[in-house]
């Protein structure tokens, strides 16, 4: 067993620090202000190799493995997290996706292309009525002749506004609930497919989320991703490599809120003394830093496993069970030791606070989490 982080690993994680600290924090507070999308920040991240992380090169990506791609999620979220939610969203939702269930020909044309960041991809499973009970989808997809058509309404795509691309989960029927669930590629000009509301939301605001709507949407049959009915399990495994993802955006929200926090500690003076002094912050401080560590263990835990390539469905839900509420209760202490600095615009802990809370949500809930690796324990 080896605690140490490989060569290629760290000096993955420099660059990233590097990029985030010079690229994204200057401009971070505006952009969570106005939901501005980050274009030129991504546009330059796709340069560098980070839309796809571990895609092999041949497709496009820069061919790392799963602790390298966690460590680039970690770093971005550490100083914007809206930036770790859209290349998280592109590497893990859309590119694995396509790199574990596409064609050749689909690789080719998709996969290539976006690993490589010319053009940006989403993933949108949920709808009005199916958020945790993904089954319940109702948007249709109908065959018809060497095309497929799509309607119905989809929501919360994260980054479907600004996509070029997406898969679409979307169903043969209804009543077949989980077996008539199909995944498919859909390109962002096809004709009938119209970007809706975009949400203003409580945190990660520069990544944008937004409805879509299918009206007689048109999609030749090659861009079916799987077979017919095969898109549950092409979705949950997806989402297997998603969970592990968003526990690293969990830790480095969770560290960029530490971090900020002992900063402040050790410049706050109040009754004569630096507050670090006081063994209350202190306490508080521990238990962070000890949380996020945990955090960390559990996260390239997951992401060694799959590496592996062994079982690690329960290992990624297992992380983000702990990570997302850990994110959660780390920001709210950072916030604390702020005291009233802390409730400011003018001070990142707060931001922090309000991204945070989504960790809990997307890629499934917390209580989602449980109910997973639940399943799993029944079947051991
Ligand atoms: N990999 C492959 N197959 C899987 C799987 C996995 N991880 N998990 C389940 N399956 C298979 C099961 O084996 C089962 O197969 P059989 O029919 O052969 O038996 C089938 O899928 C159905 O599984 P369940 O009976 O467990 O399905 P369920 O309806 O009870 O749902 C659930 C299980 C875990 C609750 C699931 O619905 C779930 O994960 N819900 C949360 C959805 C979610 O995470 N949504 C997030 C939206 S995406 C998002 O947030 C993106 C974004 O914009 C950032």
């Amino acid at each position: 067993m080896d605690f140490e982080l490989s060569e290629e690993h760290r000096l993955v994680r420099q660059t990233v620090r590097e990029f985030a600290e010079k690229e994204l924090a200057p401009g971070v507070q505006e952009r969570d202000e106005k939901q501005e999308f980050p274009y030129e920040q991504i546009k330059k991240l796709g340069e560098l190799g980070f839309m796809g992380v571990a895609i092999p090169e041949k497709y496009g990506g820069a061919g790392l493995d799963s602790i390298a791609y966690a460590i680039v999620i970690e770093e971005l979220s550490r100083v914007e997290a809206a930036v770790g939610t859209i290349v998280s969203v592109n590497n893990t939702l859309f590119c694995e996706g396509l790199y574990k269930f596409g064609t050749e020909e689909q690789k080719q044309k998709y996969l290539v292309p976006l690993a490589s960041g010319k053009g940006l991809g989403a993933y949108s499973l949920s709808e009005a009525g199916s958020g945790s009970d993904a089954a319940a989808l109702k948007t249709l997809i109908t065959p018809d002749g060497d095309h497929y058509v799509l309607n119905g309404t989809k929501m919360w795509v994260s980054s479907g506004g600004n996509a070029t691309h997406y898969i679409i989960f979307v169903t043969l029927n209804p009543e077949l609930r989980h077996k008539g669930i199909c995944a498919i590629i859909v390109e962002r000009e096809t004709e009938g497919l119209k970007i809706g509301k975009k949400e203003n939301k409580l945190g990660i605001r520069s990544s944008d989320t937004v409805e879509l709507i299918f009206d007689n949407v048109r999609v030749p049959k090659a861009n079916l991703l799987g077979g017919e009915g095969e898109g549950f399990k092409i979705a949950m495994n997806i989402l297997d490599d998603g969970r592990v993802s968003i526990s690293a955006q969990s830790i480095g929200i969770a560290q960029g809120a530490f971090e900020a926090a002992l900063k402040y500690a050790k410049e706050r003076v109040q009754f004569g003394k630096p507050i670090i002094e006081y063994q209350a912050i202190q306490n508080k401080l521990a238990d962070m830093a000890t949380e996020i560590d945990a955090g960390r263990l559990l996260t390239y835990r997951a992401a060694y496993l799959r590496e592996q390539k062994k079982s690690y469905s329960k290992e990624a839900s297992m992380a983000k069970l702990f990570c997302a509420p850990m994110a959660n209760r780390v920001a709210n202490q950072a916030v604390q030791i702020h005291g009233g600095y802390g409730y400011l615009k003018d001070f990142s802990v707060e931001r922090f606070m309000r991204d945070a809370k989504i960790t809990e949500i997307y890629e499934g809930t917390t209580e989602i989490q449980r109910i997973v690796i639940a399943k799993h324990l029944k079947n051991e």
